[in-house]
């Protein structure tokens, strides 16, 4: 198989690719080549995000996206976040590994039943989580992520009516938090709610010494438990930062990997799900492959593609976003 020697037009997706291929290498010959960076989400797999220019939390890679000088991004993490890059970045390529990446709180958000709620309170500002489409983000107030959302929802003066969607745990969680009564949208990440209250008891009796570190989409019965609740950066700045080093883990555990390059002698025990299963893994985020980054990087494909009018009043609250970041 002489897959290198292929023109670029000639080749399908569909294509396999050649077992022997230095995949590592020839994404950093076409990373050079096409003047491209490849962000990545702590959830991706360890070889994607060992091939990454920057690796970040939803704010932070916006953040990237925001600021970069190159020609392509190749964006491995999922949907929304691709999205966001797009709306920031409409003049340059960006591409998905795979476009099939979704996330359970953007999808059970459809636009037109947010519209109908927002219709439903006239007056009131909706904050969206970035975790949702940019259908969503385009009739929102503000944009926040897990690791700002504190910050921007406090500024809304408390008279104010909120809705915020569409995660109902971060919602509860700042509700809380801020002593305000923000009106919920029912969406949850299939990842975050299926972490066990028991077994994580069951764990923190095998390790007493051990810190709970949790995401605020976890339910609350979780957030409850927690020491020390934030966004992925988050969880990562306070456990290298701790002067403890045993630690349980509420989030995907792909964050492992940078936990324990930042951390190497401390200890992360990922916190189990209840059923007997993986699904304490994003399906959405470990749709991405090392394989597939190369050839999104190779054919310039899939690419996403958004128009004018929706990137640029979805962009409204992002910008907001980020000049209050
Ligand atoms: P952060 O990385 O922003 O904490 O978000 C976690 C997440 O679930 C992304 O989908
Ligand atoms: Fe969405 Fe949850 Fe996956 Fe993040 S972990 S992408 S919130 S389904």
């Amino acid at each position: 198989m002489m897959i290198r020697s292929l023109p670029i037009a000639g080749r399908t997706l569909a294509d396999p690719v050649d077992p022997s291929l230095d995949l590592e290498e020839e994404i950093a010959r076409l990373k050079k080549d096409r003047n491209a960076i490849v962000l990545a989400h702590y959830y991706q797999d360890s070889e994607i995000q060992d091939i990454a220019d920057f690796i970040g939390d939803s704010l932070q890679l916006a953040q990237a996206a925001a600021k970069t000088n190159a020609d392509v991004i190749c964006f491995a993490g999922v949907h929304f976040m691709a999205e966001t890059a797009k709306i920031l970045n409409p003049n340059r390529v960006v591409v998905v590994p795979d476009l099939e990446a979704g996330c359970s709180l953007a999808s059970g958000a459809p636009a037109d039943k947010v519209a109908a709620w927002k219709a439903r309170h006239p007056g009131s500002i909706l904050v969206s989580y970035i975790n949702c489409s940019a259908d969503v983000k385009a009739l929102s107030d503000f944009i926040v992520t897990s690791s700002n959302a504190e910050k921007i929802v406090a500024r809304i003066p408390s008279e104010t009516t909120v809705l915020f969607a569409p995660d109902k745990n971060l919602g509860q969680y700042l509700n809380k938090k801020l002593g305000r009564s923000m009106i919920l949208w029912q969406g949850t990440c299939i990842v975050h709610d299926t972490f066990s209250e028991r077994k994580i008891e069951g764990l923190k009796l095998r390790h007493p010494k051990a810190l709970l570190l949790a995401h605020p989409e976890c339910e609350d019965v979780v957030l409850r438990m927690a020491d020390y609740v934030g966004s992925t950066t988050g969880i990562i700045n306070y456990a290298t930062k701790s002067d403890k080093t045993e630690f349980l883990v509420a989030t995907e555990p792909g964050i492992l990997h940078q936990l324990a390059k930042a951390a190497p002698n401390k200890t992360f025990v990922p916190a189990p799900p209840e059923a007997n299963c993986a699904c304490n893994e994003c399906p959405h985020m470990r749709k991405n492959t090392l394989e597939k980054v190369y050839l999104s990087l190779l054919n310039l494909e899939p690419r996403l593609e958004m128009n004018e009018a929706l990137r640029n009043a979805a962009r409204v609250p992002i910008d907001r976003m980020l000049a209050l970041s």
